[in-house]
């Protein structure tokens, strides 16, 4: 646990006990991949934001408290009803609100959001042509995208077959794992957003595997799964296997 205490690398997350996180975990590490996407926004008091595809809510606790935002917690496998009992008891239940949204059939007001943030999520709902400027209507002018998806360093495209490392894992799934660049252009040629940002995580592989490791340990009962993305994040020391932090202003 000691070593997921990073305050040198993520002052912010340090501050959140790993236990309470790794009760929450349905992927790498989600403050790490904020705190780090954030670097690139600006999040300031009182914005309204979309924590889209939330998950368990640890993202939206960690926008709330570091940020001072008002944050609306969207997600489709997970009962709002346990997302708010995390709030709650994370005492920011008065500042986040969860709620059963599909990504493509989102239950919000036009232009309702100063920035809309999405982690670990937009791999299975984003990659769509379409899809930007659907979601973009939910957002102000000069409002704000933050995305942070798994990515490679190479386009499968590219690369002619997915590397069998991954498909081992994930399968077919990892066609939606787009390089940075890719994400820059699919966006920008829209011309409804400036990309603010678009950038390959530095060593999320070896986050990626401390965080795997941690969850074996902390969930003996989940010893294959882990094991298998364990496995998968070893074969790869970092050869494919990233992070994209995408960042853009709705123009
Ligand atoms: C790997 S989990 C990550 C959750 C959280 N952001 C985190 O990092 O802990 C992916 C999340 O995406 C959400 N999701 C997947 N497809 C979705 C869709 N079509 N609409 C809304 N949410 C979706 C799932 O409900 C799930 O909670």
């Amino acid at each position: 646990m000691d070593d997921l205490v990073r305050p040198d690398r993520y002052p912010r997350s340090s501050r959140y006990d790993p236990a309470w996180l790794l009760d929450l975990d349905m992927g790498p590490n989600p403050l790490w991949l904020l705190e780090d996407l954030a670097r690139d926004l600006d999040l300031r008091p009182g914005m309204r934001i979309l924590d889209l595809g939330s998950g368990k809510g640890a993202t939206s606790v960690f926008l709330a408290r570091e940020y001072g935002a008002q944050v609306v917690a969207a997600d489709w496998w997970i009962a709002p009803e346990e997302a708010q009992a995390v709030f709650d008891e994370a005492g920011v239940g008065d500042r986040v609100t969860a709620v059963r949204a599909e990504a493509h059939a989102l239950p919000f007001e036009d232009e309702g959001f100063d920035a809309v943030v999405s982690v670990d999520a937009f791999e299975y709902f984003g990659t769509a042509d379409g899809y930007l400027p659907y979601l973009l209507r939910f957002l102000r002018p000069d409002g704000q995208l933050g995305v942070a998806t798994p990515a490679l360093t190479r386009e499968v495209r590219e690369l002619g077959a997915i590397p069998p490392h991954i498909k081992a894992v994930v399968g077919w799934e990892a066609i939606a794992w787009h390089t940075a660049e890719w994400w820059r252009f699919q966006w920008e040629i829209t011309e409804l957003v400036e990309v603010t940002s678009a950038r390959l995580q530095d060593d999320t592989w070896q986050d990626w595997l401390l965080w795997a490791r941690a969850g074996a340990e902390h969930r003996p009962g989940s010893g294959e799964a882990n094991q298998a993305v364990v496995d998968m994040l070893t074969t790869d020391a970092g050869k494919h296997l990233s992070f994209a932090l995408v960042t853009a202003r709705k123009t």
